[in-house]
């Protein structure tokens, strides 16, 4: 039986971007709120693992590479020499003042952090079964689920994290691999991948499809992969892994046509497994809850967040939508706010996409395949960096900005972009679609000078077919 001080108004499972983000808000809301999380520290596999130590060693990475080629060209002379245990330093301190920050606001918020591993145990409680809380009860008007995701596997490759590793393992090679190869040229294996490349690993991505981030707009990944491979990145695309051997120096990968076909097999020092997540819910006890799941793992939920389960709600890499921390945090947000009786609402076709490779790459709404498969006439306006001034004075010409408006109402539909800092500029085209703007609103907005968002404006322009220049 759970005690007074056992009693919530909200308890999340979870403290990721999602869970962390869904207890703030419940707490300013006046309720009283625990969260539950198994890991040593908040934050989840953003913040320990994931967005931000690889954010940091994509930085570290990009510098070392820019000290060893571009810095020359801008008249800045320097013989880089890697330090990768400070680097590897520069990772763990950034984790930790962010996991700490974490710490800080439950503290400021008056939100308990229950430590251990929290099973739904029905009628509104919620059991720990594991860690420093075991056997402790809680019970909660609304439970939120939001557990995450992790790795999916691949047959035959056993992952050991150390030869054959995750993203977690990728951020915390000993040393450089002489060779990496990597399974998934999405946005794990692409992100990683430069980390490696750039610190002087060859880098092989063997992607099953015929092109890398699927996902997104096909002339951004067309284009993307020539920059790639440009860099020195090598792929093998329309192929897959069938198995992997490991052996005294590495493992032993065999490959083959994804069609199917001969076989071929490939060494290497260290192999990535980056073919995608899968919903976390181990342990959660959801069938007996009475939580419904689709068929891949994904919880079931209504346009409010509910489950099938009276007072449990899911929202995160757990629940429907693309496995992106802010968009854990929006709906971690919104959940609470409709339980509260409010009525937010999340665009969910204004979400930003970001590759934070270098250049970035970075995609807003519908792409153009969508938009043709959906019969959407529309108009689409392009605006190189090479064309524009900052990017010259940055030695950043690589890529460019699209935008896709509707035909008839000129309203933006999508946006993708190529180039240095394309993840913050995507914002601007965020806003756009949010406020339902036209490419003409883009257009006529007065943008500084000289930054490279000029470039979305002359893509907007483009839309109209009147760029200045080009
Ligand atoms: P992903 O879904 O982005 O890419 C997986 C890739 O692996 C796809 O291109 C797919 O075609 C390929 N693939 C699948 N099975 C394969 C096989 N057997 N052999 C070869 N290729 C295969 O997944 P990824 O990169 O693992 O990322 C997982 C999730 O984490 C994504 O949802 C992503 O959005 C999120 N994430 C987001 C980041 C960001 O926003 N910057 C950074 C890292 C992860």
């Amino acid at each position: 039986m759970s005690d007074a001080k056992d009693a919530y108004d909200v308890v999340v499972i979870g403290a990721g971007p999602g869970g962390y983000v869904a207890a703030i808000r419940a707490a300013q809301l006046g309720m009283k709120t625990a969260c539950v999380e198994s890991r040593e520290t908040l934050g989840g596999t953003c913040l320990n693992i994931g967005c931000i130590p690889s954010k940091a060693m994509l930085h570290a990475s990009h510098m070392y590479a820019e000290a060893g080629g571009e810095l020359a060209h801008l008249g800045v002379k320097v013989s880089p020499k890697l330090d990768l245990k400070q680097m590897m330093a520069h990772k763990s301190e950034t984790v930790e003042s962010n996991v700490k920050g974490i710490e800080f606001l439950f503290k400021k918020n008056k939100i308990d952090w229950i430590r251990g591993k929290g099973q739904l145990a029905g009628g509104g409680a919620v059991a720990i079964t594991e860690g420093k809380d075991k056997g402790r009860s809680l019970t909660a008007k609304h439970i939120i689920i939001a557990t995450g995701s992790d790795s999916a596997p691949i047959p035959n490759v056993e992952i050991d994290e150390k030869q054959i590793v995750t993203s977690t393992g990728a951020l915390e090679l000993a040393k450089v691999p002489k060779h990496l190869v990597v399974i998934g040229g999405g946005v794990i294996g692409l992100e990683m991948g430069s980390v490696w490349g750039r610190l002087g690993a060859k880098v092989t991505v063997v992607e099953f499809l015929d092109r890398i981030l699927p996902t997104m707009d096909g002339e951004v990944s067309k284009q993307f992969l020539r920059i790639l491979k440009k860099q020195g990145m090598d792929f093998k695309l329309k192929s897959k892994v069938t198995g992997a051997k490991k052996t005294k120096s590495g493992v032993t990968l065999s490959v083959e046509p994804a069609a199917g076909g001969e076989a071929e097999t490939i060494e290497a020092d260290v192999v990535l497994v980056a073919v995608g997540r899968r919903p976390f819910t181990d342990g959660l006890g959801l069938e007996a809850a009475g939580v419904e799941t689709d068929k891949r793992g994904v919880i079931r939920v209504d346009a409010q967040y509910r489950t099938s389960a009276e007072g449990v709600y899911a929202i995160g890499d757990c629940a429907p939508g693309p496995m992106l921390a802010h968009k854990a945090e929006d709906e971690g947000a919104l959940c609470v706010e409709m339980i509260a009786g409010q009525k937010p609402h999340l665009n969910y076709d204004a979400i930003p996409n970001i590759v934070y490779t270098e250049p970035e790459v970075a995609s807003i709404g519908k792409t153009e395949e969508e938009l043709k498969e959906a019969g959407v006439e529309y108009v689409a306006g392009k605006f190189p960096f090479s064309a524009n001034g900052r990017a010259r004075a940055m030695l950043a010409t690589e890529g460019f900005v699209k935008i896709l408006a509707d035909k008839k109402t000129d309203r933006v539909l999508g946006a993708h972009i190529i180039g240095r800092e394309a993840g913050g500029m995507i914002h601007e085209i965020a806003l756009a679609i949010e406020f339902g703007a036209s490419a003409e609103d883009v257009a006529r907005t007065c943008h500084g000078h000289p930054t490279l968002n000029e470039a979305v404006r002359e893509a907007a322009l483009a839309v109209d077919g009147r760029p200045i220049h080009i």
